[in-house]
This record gives C-alpha cells, sequence and structure tokens, in this order.
C-alpha cells in the first residue's frame, strides 16, 4: 500500500495521536500532511493533487466533518475518506456513509490494526467506485455515439423510400407496397431499439437528480401521456389517490410506471383492459403494485421478463423492444429500491415496486 494521507483535525493532540499511529504501520511508506480546519484542508488538497486519502474529524470547529466532505468531493470525487468519530457519535457516521465517505473509526477504537484496516477499505473502495464510473462513463459515450451513427443512415434509408413512393409510377407502388411497407416498417423498429438502448444506457446518469416527489402527480401525469392508447384500447387506468410522496428522480419514476402501466393494457385481452396502481408500506419501505386483468405470465419465465431484450411475444402479436422491464428494473435498482412480478396466466400480473420510505 502507497498512500498520502492528510489529517483533518482541529486539535493538535488528537492529529498527534493518528501522525503516531500511521507510523506504526509495518513496512509502509506513509506520506502524513495536516490541516485544522475545512479551508486548510481545501488549501491543500488543492495543493497536493497526489493525496489519496482523508482522515476527516466529525467534530471540525464552524462548520462541521459532514459539510466538509461535499468540499473534498468537489476537488477530488476520487478521494477515500475515513471519518474519524468521537464518542457517542457514531450515527454521524451512518450519514458520512451515506454522503460518501467509505469508512469510519471512532476515536476510542484507533489502533493501528483498525487504522489499516480502515483506510486499506476506504482506498479499495474508492478505486473501485472511480473504476464502475469509468466503465459508467464509456458504456453512456458508446450509446450516444450508437444514437447518432445509426440513427442518421436510418433517416436517409427513410428520405431514400418517401423519394420513391414519389416519383414511382402509381402501379409499381401498389405491386411493391407490401416491400415498401416492410422496409419503413424495419426502419421504425431499428429507430425505437435505438431510442430504447440510449434510455436504458442512461438510467444511472448523473443528469436524473433526486427530489422528493409525490407518486399521485406522477400517475396522473403518465394518465395524460397514454390518453390515446387509453381510450383506443378501451382501457382503464386506475389509482388508490393515496399513494405515497418519495425521494427519487421523478422522470425516471414517471418513465417507470408509465412502462409498466402500458405493459398491463398491451399484453390484455379483456374487454376493459385495466391497471390498478396501489401503495402500503413497510417498516422501512413503500411496496407500489401495479395489478392488471392481462394475459398473464407463465411461471417459469417470470424471472427473464426483467433481462434485457427479452420478449415472450412475436412484433406480429404484441409490438415492442424488449427493453422496457429491464430499463424498468435499473431504475428501481438506482433508487435503493427492487421490482418483481407475480402472475397467473388468464388472471392477470402484479408488479411490485418496492422503495425506501422517506424517514419520519
Ligand atoms: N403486464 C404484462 N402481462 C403479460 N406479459 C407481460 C407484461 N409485461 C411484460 N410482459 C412480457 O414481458 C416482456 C418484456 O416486457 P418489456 O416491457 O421489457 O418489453 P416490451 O413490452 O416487449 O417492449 P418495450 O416495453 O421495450 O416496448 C414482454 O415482451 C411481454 O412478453
Ligand atoms: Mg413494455
Amino acid at each position: 500500500m502507497s498512500v498520502s494521507i492528510l489529517i483533518v483535525d482541529d486539535s493538535p493532540e488528537d492529529r498527534e495521536v493518528l501522525r503516531r499511529t500511521l507510523a506504526e504501520f509495518p513496512g509502509e511508506e506513509i506520506a502524513t500532511y495536516e490541516a485544522s480546519d475545512e479551508a486548510s484542508c481545501l488549501m491543500r488538497l488543492h495543493e497536493l493533487r497526489h493525496i489519496n486519502c482523508v482522515l476527516l474529524d466529525y467534530s471540525l470547529p464552524g462548520r462541521d466533518g459532514l459539510k466538509a466532505l461535499s468540499g473534498i468531493f468537489s476537488i477530488n470525487p476520487d478521494l477515500a475518506v475515513v471519518m474519524i468519530t468521537g464518542y457517542g457519535s457514531e450515527h454521524i457516521a451512518v450519514e458520512a456513509m451515506k454522503l460518501g465517505a467509505q469508512d469510519y473509526l471512532s476515536k476510542s477504537m484507533i489502533t493501528a490494526d483498525n487504522l489499516q484496516r480502515a483506510i486499506v477499505n476506504a482506498t479499495e473502495r474508492t478505486e473501485m467506485r472511480r473504476k464502475i464510473r469509468e466503465q459508467q462513463e464509456s458504456l453512456q459515450s458508446f450509446a450516444h455515439v450508437l444514437v447518432h451513427d445509426l440513427r442518421s443512415p436510418l433517416r436517409s434509408i427513410r428520405t431514400a423510400i418517401d423519394g420513391l413512393i414519389e416519383d414511382l409510377p402509381g402501379e409499381v407502388l401498389t405491386d411493391n407496397s407490401e416491400i415498401l411497407d416492410f422496409v419503413l416498417d424495419g426502419a421504425e423498429r431499428v429507430d425505437s431499439l435505438i431510442v430504447a438502448l440510449e434510455g436504458y444506457t442512461q438510467v444511472d446518469g448523473e443528469q436524473n437528480r433526486f427530489a422528493v416527489v409525490d407518486l399521485n402527480l406522477q400517475v396522473d401525469a403518465v394518465r395524460a401521456n397514454l390518453m390515446v392508447d387509453l381510450k383506443a384500447q378501451n382501457a382503464r387506468l386506475v389509482s388508490s389517490g393515496e399513494l405515497p410522496t418519495i425521494y427519487c428522480s421523478a422522470p425516471q419514476i414517471g418513465q417507470l410506471i408509465q412502462n409498466i402501466v402500458s405493459n398491463g393494457i398491451k399484453y390484455n385481452r379483456s374487454e376493459v383492459p385495466e391497471v390498478r396502481i396501489s401503495a402500503r408500506q413497510t417498516e422501512t419501505h413503500w411496496l407500489i403494485e401495479f395489478s392488471d386483468n392481462g394475459i398473464g405470465i407463465e411461471a417459469n419465465s417470470l424471472n427473464r421478463i426483467f433481462d434485457p431484450f427479452h420478449r415472450l411475444h412475436r412484433d406480429q402479436e404484441f409490438d415492442g423492444t424488449g427493453l422496457g422491464l429491464a430499463t424498468c428494473k435499473k431504475i428501481a435498482e438506482r433508487h435503493n429500491g427492487s421490482l418483481y412480478c407475480r402472475s397467473e396466466v388468464g388472471v392477470g400480473s402484479v408488479f411490485t415496486l418496492a422503495l425506501p420510505a422517506l424517514p419520519e
């Protein structure tokens, strides 16, 4: 392990304890630096770009250590931070971890072993997070290129076909209308696939910020978006009107609701297709249930419907790209939640979205 560590603590005695403990690490080359408050911590991080781990005292003067975290990550999002908490402030550790610190250690627990373990743990986690972020970024830029490079030849195909339709004599058009429809339909299908694929790869993107969101309003928006489909199929979207308010990305949860509701109406042969949305609460989660009176899903297919591109029906029967539920599942997981389904063939399906409840 080769690390440069910044000790941030307002007490010179506590900094001394940490420095001595670090010096006890067997066979390690450790460079230590010190700061006594948030401002000097940020300044040192600006100056010393090679620092890869910060030992951060929770009780810094003025602003507390928790607030300092955001400043630290704005300078370098790949820094490993171990929060050093005082006696009885372990709950702070949980907050610190939520804000991005990788580990914590109570002052009363500081020994060479514990400190070394926390630093190794924090730096390894940071390294892993950096790799995941890089992979996500490369996937997103790949998706971006895919969307732009594939859509433009598709546009050319459409334009060429439109030109043909204008120029060809009537009887040739009539004789070949099936082929032309086939080509246009194919181009249309590839286009929706590209758009769906782009949506799928962007679920984890930074642009989807979280906020406190009333799900009743999201359902109203979905009802308005699907108005034409609902009317065309004589279908109903029924909501208990008592859905909760949760902390989420509104566009993503709206997209999830819309995908599940439109599946419930699409895979449905009832006279009046219906999707009912209701919610109930467990100790830790909200369970949002979407039940339909559709065709149902065989038990042995239930675990595969969430896989990308897995479809149980052919396009001739029901149209689709096979990315709807895969995207929904990714969205649920990004919200620390889950999405699952139970179903009975010929009766209907119930999709359950489990999301962490807001603290009281
Ligand atoms: N409510 C449902 N009832 C019955 N089958 C369903 C239901 N929802 C999904 N399925 C089955 O699961 C498959 C995957 O659904 P998913 O929403 O991922 O894709 P899709 O509807 O085929 O395409 P897309 O939503 O991307 O346009 C569907 O093809 C369908 O066979
Ligand atoms: Mg779908």
